[in-house]
């Protein structure tokens, strides 16, 4: 069995839902205490493994690639006033070399065209896919989670988690056909379901391990839910070949892709960092009360 090495971020949509502070800066680049949300999710990708990060990024989203890279202002500022512990951080931030790599998808068509345009980077190996805006808070990682029981059962691996049945219709959830603690093997998924129609309350919850023989169904790029090419489509096509397991990981997940998931990762992460959680609580019991 191949090893996971390789993770799809794709970071070209519109982040229309925190608009307009997404309208000059990316949305992975929105600040969650005191670094963008991308850098939890390639924090993540490195815990588990991956060694190559491939980012599907649009127009506008330049931004990405920069900070990625050396700021050589910034870093001789820093330097020369001595703040040498910030300094450490940012440089360990860095990519090795070649560790990174950018497509372009040129229109925002949907997450499964985003997905499809990382196929020749990917290559013929299984991959993982991160989606950007969505923090999973766990120890281990959620998708160090999602490796471990890839090494054990192979195929396809959905992360889910469990959300209130009458949300489903936000989400794209999956059909378990026998459910083994936290690891359900799957017969189906639907994006999107309307309302009382869903098989069940496990939402898709943006951390995915995919066989390469993907990119041969996202190719023909049917529009599903929303008018967009759906990645659920073509995992839901992939199941009637190859199997498919969905993992209720342990963690706490943020969806920063709109303004209450975003206020809540920076409360949430602000209380689990040391150095911050008594300011923190206090700030928050204050606004409480007032
Ligand atoms: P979302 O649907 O949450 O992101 O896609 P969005 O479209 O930017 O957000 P709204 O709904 O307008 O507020 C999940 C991830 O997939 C990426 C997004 O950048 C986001 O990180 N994506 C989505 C693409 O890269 N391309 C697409 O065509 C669609």
């Amino acid at each position: 069995m191949k090893p996971v090495r390789k993770a799809v971020l794709p970071v070209a949509g519109l982040g229309t839902r925190v608009l307009p502070g997404t309208k000059t800066t990316p949305k992975e680049l929105l600040n969650v205490v005191d670094r963008p949300i991308l850098s939890y999710i390639v924090a993540e990708g490195r815990a588990a493994g991956i060694e190559h990060f491939v980012f599907v990024t649009g127009r506008s989203k330049g931004a990405i690639e920069d900070y990625f890279d050396h700021q050589v202002e910034l870093e001789a500022q820093l330097e020369a006033k001595g703040k040498t512990a910030i300094l450490k951080q940012l440089r360990d931030e860095l990519p090795k070399a070649g560790e990174m790599s950018f497509v372009r998808q040129m229109q925002p068509l949907g997450l499964g065209h985003a997905v499809w345009c990382a196929r020749d980077i990917i290559g013929d190996e299984p991959f993982a896919v991160l989606l950007p805006d969505v923090i999973i808070d766990g120890e281990p990682g959620a998708l160090s989670q999602l490796v471990d029981v890839y090494n054990r059962v192979g195929g396809n691996i959905v992360a889910v988690e469990q959300v209130p049945m009458e949300d489903t219709h936000k989400y794209g959830v999956v059909a378990p056909s026998k459910i083994d603690g936290r690891l359900a093997t799957m017969s189906g998924m639907v994006e999107k379901p309307p309302q009382g129609t869903a098989p069940s309350n496990l939402s898709i919850a943006g951390r995915y391990i995919l066989q390469p023989e993907i990119f041969g169904l996202l190719a023909a790029q049917e529009k599903g839910a929303g008018n967009e090419i759906q990645l659920t489509d073509s995992m839901a096509r992939l199941m009637g070949v190859q199997d498919f397991h969905a993992y209720e990981y342990e963690g706490a997940t943020y969806d920063c892709g709109d303004k209450i998931g975003l206020l809540r990762a920076n409360v949430g992460l602000a209380l689990k960092r040391p150095e911050l959680a008594a300011g923190a609580r206090a700030a928050v019991e204050a606004l409480l009360k007032a």
